[in-house]
């Protein structure tokens, strides 16, 4: 039995959820719970190799290999740090997991949810989110916030209006079917409140 927590951000790009998840972990450890925080894609060596695969907007990815890169990513930093820590009673924060998967390439890409969930199946066996911490922000906003950074557009980026109008819409199914797992949060939100929001999401965990 794991007695560590696996907590997940989520939302679509430009909704904040690197921003949570560093002030997370800060409070966190504040507050004396032993977390780790960790990214997808990437996180271990072989999972960041992926990271730059998927990210290069100079390659041609269909979107079936994207959907299994993605997982490939997942399995493994799921069997080289995620069961491990939570084996050893740390917390895990996640900056995106399955559900991203399910967003994007199932709603996103329009592989279907049910499709992408079997093949996360295979690649995470079992593992479930405690809780999960879903940034909700209009995808103009999201879409906004990622054209004031610094740096040229990623891959995933580059997509249209429509790819993240789906992808968002994909996420608030998942939060339909699963509200005890998955809670809403307002992206919008300055910083501190976005914070405040995700402690009273895990409250009950801590
Ligand atoms: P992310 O690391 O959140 O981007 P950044 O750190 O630059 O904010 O994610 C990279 C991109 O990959 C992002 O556009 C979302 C996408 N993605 C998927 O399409 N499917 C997935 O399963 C994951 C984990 C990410």
């Amino acid at each position: 039995m794991s007695s560590g927590r696996l907590i997940t951000i989520e939302g679509i790009d430009g909704a904040g959820k690197s921003t949570l998840a560093v002030a997370l972990e800060a409070e966190l450890r504040t507050r004396g719970v032993p977390v780790e925080l960790l990214r997808e894609p990437g996180g271990v060596r072989a999972a960041e190799r992926i990271r730059e695969l998927v990210k290069d907007p100079d390659l041609h990815i269909d979107p079936r290999a994207e959907a299994l890169l993605f997982a490939a990513a997942r399995a493994q930093l799921v069997e080289d740090a995620v069961k491990p820590l939570l084996r050893d009673g740390t917390w895990v924060l996640l900056d995106r997991f399955v559900d991203s998967s399910l967003a994007y390439q199932g709603g996103g890409r329009r592989l279907g949810i049910e499709t992408i969930r079997e093949i996360n199946e295979f690649a995470i066996r079992g593992l479930r989110p405690d809780r999960t911490l879903l940034l909700v922000v209009d995808t103009a906003l999201g879409r906004g916030r990622l054209g004031a950074r610094a740096r040229p557009l990623e891959r995933l980026e580059r997509e249209q209006e429509d790819f993240f109008r789906r992808t968002a819409g994909a996420y608030l199914e998942l939060l339909a079917e699963d509200p005890t797992r998955i809670k809403r949060i307002d992206g919008s939100a300055p910083p501190d409140r976005v914070l405040a929001a995700a402690l009273e999401a895990i409250s009950d965990l801590l």
